[in-house]
């Protein structure tokens, strides 16, 4: 008999299968019948165990499940008498595999708190499955864009001697004799680098952030995408990450309708973002924000409310781009027309799923790039390596991050990232 996954049951209707997995839920039915709700990781089949089909001896083993335990069953898949393109299974014989006596997760409503102190079991629940399936989606989704156009995967370190994004959310640990190491933010500075080899290039890993906020958007470990390429500006810059998320949004619709469908999420909403993005400077969009009652001034970043107002009514991510020089990286290129703007953009999803991206043309000329390190107090001796680039053979290049569970949480309309990573990191959470 072959050993087969739900995923592929529909190619088996007639013939006696075997499954491995465990028991989502189960509910009886008369003295005589059992359904059982079974999932082996790639999906979900409701099973019937009937007496007179079982016979006496294996439908008294189908009466011991309880949620969670694990089984193997045997059975015969078949057309749901009901529903259309879903199946069923008729069960010969069950064998529990390990017991589940009270399993904390119930279909109650429980508490925030409760499910994350749970995560390790948590995850095993139908919305879970469905979000980390979609978040595996997306990064696939992004490394086959960046395959599709030539990038070159470029791993960036995440011991390091110094600061990519400010030194305010800096991880420290110490580091054998050289004193101490930071857990990267972000591995753009070493892929400018990699550009410079390889012309485009990309790192996707965890970076780490020591944010004080307690939002819904930030986690203090997460993971990024970072791509840069030589000979880009600004403006194409630009271009590939609308190319690329919308690439994102189409592999969801077709891989995930499943998981979308266990989510509710509006695929409507989604498909509607599948359109040309808009474009807005920083001082139009406070422009803007003020006319709709924000109180945001012309040298501030957004709040997370500013971004949910500036999208509202908006089914396409909108960039944010020029943006006043003090508020952004001391790596950002200058406007030409104006020494106080950078030429750096973020991507700001709609539905209120915020910033998804942050990137921008970078900064070439040694003299300038000096001057802003200088300002900002950055230890010179440990970026030297990094103004090398503006010395040997600098050239135009911009770059950019990606959050992957920032892009999740939109595709999956999650409203806190940290159902979107497996185990989220955060101020105050640090188990399981
Ligand atoms: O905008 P950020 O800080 O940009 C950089 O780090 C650049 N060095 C990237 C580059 O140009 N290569 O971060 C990029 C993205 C944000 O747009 C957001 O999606 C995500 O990373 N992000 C976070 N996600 C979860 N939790 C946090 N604390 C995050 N901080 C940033
Ligand atoms: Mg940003």
């Amino acid at each position: 008999m072959k050993t087969i996954k739900v995923k592929d049951i529909k190619d088996y209707l007639g013939e006696e299968i075997r499954l491995e997995g465990w028991v989502r839920n189960y509910r009886k039915s008369g003295s005589k019948l059992r359904f059982i709700i079974f999932r082996d990781g790639s999906g979900d089949i409701q099973s019937v165990c009937s007496k007179s089909e079982m016979g006496e001896e294996k439908f008294e083993k189908s009466k011991k499940v309880s949620i969670e335990s694990s089984v193997i069953i045997t059975g015969i898949p078949g057309k749901h008498p009901k529903k259309e393109n879903v199946y069923e299974l008729q069960v010969t014989d069950i064998e529990i595999v390990g017991d589940s006596p009270d399993y904390p997760i119930s279909k109650k409503e429980h508490g925030t708190d409760f499910l994350m102190k749970n995560r390790h079991l948590w995850i095993r629940s139908r919305k879970q499955w469905a979000t980390l399936r979609i978040r595996h989606t997306v990064y696939y989704a992004i490394t086959d864009f960046l395959n599709s156009q030539d990038f070159i995967r470029f791993d960036s370190p995440i011991l390091t001697p110094s600061a990519c994004e400010g030194t305010t959310t800096l991880f420290e640990v110490p580091y054998f004799d050289l004193g101490s190491a930071y857990l990267s933010q972000s591995g753009q500075l070493y892929l400018e680098t990699g550009a410079m080899s390889l012309g485009k290039v990309y790192d996707f890993g965890p970076v780490f952030r020591a944010e004080k906020s307690k939002t819904r958007k930030h986690l203090t470990e997460f993971w990024m995408m970072d791509a840069e390429m030589a000979y880009v500006n600004h403006e194409g810059n630009m271009k590939l990450q609308e190319d690329m998320v919308r690439f994102v949004i189409r592999t969801v619709l077709e891989k995930c309708s499943t998981e979308l469908e266990i989510l509710g999420r509006d695929i409507e909403q989604l498909k509607k973002a599948d359109a040309e993005f808009k474009c807005m400077t920083h001082h139009e969009v406070v422009d803007y924000l003020r006319g709709k009652g924000s109180e945001i001034n012309y040298d501030e970043d957004l709040s997370s409310a500013d971004e949910a107002l500036l999208t509202e009514g908006s089914d396409v991510p909108i960039f944010i781009e020029k943006w006043p020089k003090d508020i952004k990286a001391f790596y950002m290129k200058r406007d030409e027309n104006d020494d106080n703007i950078v030429l750096g953009s973020d991507l700001i999803a709609p539905e209120g799923f915020g910033e998804i991206i942050g990137g921008s043309e970078r900064e070439t000329d040694y003299d300038v790039m000096l001057e802003r390190m200088n300002k900002e107090n950055m230890d010179i001796n440990e970026y030297q390596w990094y103004l090398d680039l503006r010395k040997y053979g600098s050239v135009v290049h911009s770059g950019f991050g990606v959050g992957l569970e920032r892009l999740t949480s939109w595709m999956a309309g999650a409203k806190h990232v940290r159902e979107c990573i497996p185990y989220a990191r955060m101020i105050y959470r640090i188990h399981p």
